[in-house]
């Protein structure tokens, strides 16, 4: 007896629709219907924007999956609505072989995503997320190194066809390897000791010759500093990860053909925050601003590029922003941003040192 597409379809657990070039919906499978608790009958009337918000990433997603005709994902999607409640889902768009105008949406539901991003607004439950991220590493990263070194030596014995394929076992398992690190810079808060007076020009300096000697060589990058700035009360290797991973997404943003990069410090009076836990509102004098000339960021996406796993880049893991925005607010500090097309600005405000190295007023 051949075997029924429709049913195979029914019988999967994740949600599958498929949408025309309108955003109409053509298909929903039975996960699909229960998820948006309705039937296909009504949903075939319906488009996406009626049972997703209107800002979702998913329609950015498909306007590209459509332009570029290669299957795309987006980690961590918020679908909320009062109709079906809160879901956080990882989501896969992929154009429809005979028509790339239509596009299948599969949802996968997320947890650890969540909690993770959970962990970042609410202090609270850091302790706990950290504790079984920091157990995820280690037992990820032992049994890599066997897979790796297993895939090494099979490469010895093999044709130079077949060992591509190890190859990629090595390239794939560095890569997995390289995000766990970038996970583990998540786990715990900075101990005490570790936090004093940092001279915010050292830590651009090493930023920027990383940037000019490697990823940036091709930009023009421009230095704007306020000599007399005194220093940050902060941790200088910390300070380095974050303004790293801004001044490497300006340089990823930013045109090959005249692309810059502009970099300020400045003193600024009288901004003052109040900060979560702690009584008297801390004063944030010591400003940054890492720019770039890109084609900015869309303001749909704006709001969830300090979510984890968000990116729109190939090979990008979506945590340079979030874990930034970890660090800067470990420090008590803030980060905003501006962006237009060919002016995008990140804007950290730091803490001041003071002596006697409390930082607070
Ligand atoms: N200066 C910028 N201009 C335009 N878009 C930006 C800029 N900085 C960040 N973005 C957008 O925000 C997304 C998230 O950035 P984030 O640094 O968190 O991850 P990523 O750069 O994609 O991946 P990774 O940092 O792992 O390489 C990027 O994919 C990009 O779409
Ligand atoms: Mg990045």
């Amino acid at each position: 007896m051949p075997v029924d597409g429709a049913a195979v379809l029914n019988a999967l657990p994740d949600p599958v629709l498929v949408v025309g070039d309108g955003d109409e919906i053509l298909y929903v499978n039975s996960a699909a219907e229960q998820l948006f608790r309705a039937s296909f009958a009504y949903l075939k009337m319906k488009v996406l924007t009626d049972i997703i918000p209107h800002d979702s990433p998913v329609l950015l997603l498909l306007g590209r999956v459509r332009r570029s005709g290669s299957t795309m994902s987006q980690h961590a999607v918020r679908l909320d609505t009062p109709r079906i409640g809160e879901h956080l889902v990882r989501v896969d768009a992929a154009p429809m072989s005979e028509n790339q105008e239509r596009v299948v949406l599969t949802l996968q539901k997320q947890s650890i995503a969540g909690r993770i991003d959970r962990s970042l607004t609410h202090r609270d439950s850091t302790r706990s997320v950290s504790a079984m991220a920091a157990l995820l590493a280690h037992e990820i990263k032992n049994p890599l190194s066997g897979v790796r070194g297993a895939a090494q030596l099979l490469e010895q014995s093999l044709d130079p066809e077949d060992a591509q394929l190890t190859r990629l076992i090595v390239e794939e398992t560095d890569r997995i390897v390289g995000l766990i690190d970038r996970m583990e810079a998540f786990t715990g808060e900075i101990p005490f000791d570790a936090l004093g007076p940092v001279n915010i020009h050292e830590v651009l300096e090493r930023v920027l010759t990383l940037a000019r000697t490697g990823f940036a060589s091709h930009l023009r990058v421009v230095e704007r500093y306020d000599p007399s700035l005194p220093p940050v009360y902060g941790n200088g290797d910390r300070l380095i990860q974050a303004f790293l991973n801004l001044v490497k997404n300006a340089a990823e943003a930013a045109p090959r053909d005249g692309g810059e990069i502009v970099v300020t410090t400045a003193f600024q009076h009288g901004v003052r925050l109040a900060a979560p836990g702690v009584d008297a509102p801390m004063q944030l004098p010591l400003v940054v601003t890492v720019q770039d000339n890109g084609p900015g960021i869309p303001d749909d996406l704006r709001r969830h590029i300090f979510d984890p796993f968000v990116t729109t880049k190939r090979g990008g893991t979506g945590l340079g922003l979030p874990l930034v925005a970890k660090l800067i607010g470990d420090l008590g500090g803030v980060i905003d941003l501006e962006s237009r097309p060919r002016r995008t600005i990140f804007r950290i405000l730091l803490p001041m040192a003071r002596e006697g190295g409390s930082h607070r007023d």
